[in-house]
């Protein structure tokens, strides 16, 4: 089986998880990125950044808009299984990776998707990214930035990676 992980990532933690369930995956990576990068919303402490920069991600959010995304470079209908990282802005799937999905939305066979989020349990991200790309994903994973940052989801990245290989 090939498998290929996508994620988008503006402060670190989703790419932690992406490139451990790569590692354990033996998958091909490959990174979103906004044709407009936006600074690091958050710092270290998890902190939001001052300015507009937050409020117009939130709301980009909310609206469910997406946004310019960079030819990627990878085509995922080369792999048996798609998994795609978002993180979690205002309860949802980000722009960058709303966008994603609509443009990929074909050649996916079969996927899975992944989040880390400040609260995990309350996301609908999972949600409106089945209904973007029109399939049920075969798992997911959500996976909270404290734990990303205290390093405390190997487990958790252990057993979604069993699920996505179906044992
Ligand atoms: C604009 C913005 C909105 C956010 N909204 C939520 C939210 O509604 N629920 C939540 O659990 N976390 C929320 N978060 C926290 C992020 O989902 C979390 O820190 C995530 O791990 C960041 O991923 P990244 O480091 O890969 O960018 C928000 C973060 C930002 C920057």
């Amino acid at each position: 089986m090939k498998y290929l992980v996508v994620y988008f990532s503006n402060s670190g933690r989703t790419r932690c998880v992406a490139e451990a369930i790569a590692h354990e995956l033996s998958a091909d990576v490959d990174e979103i990125l906004e044709r407009k990068p936006r600074f690091p919303l958050l710092d270290e402490e998890g902190k939001p950044a001052g300015g507009f920069a937050m409020p117009r991600a939130a709301l980009a959010g909310f609206l469910g808009a997406g946004s310019a995304i960079k030819q990627c470079s990878v085509e995922p209908s080369d792999y048996d299984v798609v998994l795609i990282g978002t993180p979690v802005w205002v309860g949802s799937v980000v722009p960058a990776v709303r966008s994603y999905i609509k443009q990929h939305r074909k050649p996916l066979k079969t996927a899975a998707f992944f989040c880390t989020a400040g609260e995990p349990e309350k996301q609908r991200a999972f949600t409106q990214m089945g209904k973007l790309a029109r399939c049920e994903p075969v798992a997911t994973l959500a996976v909270h930035s404290d734990d990303v940052k205290a390093n405390e989801y190997g487990g958790a990245v252990h057993s979604f990676v069993e699920r996505v290989r179906g044992k």
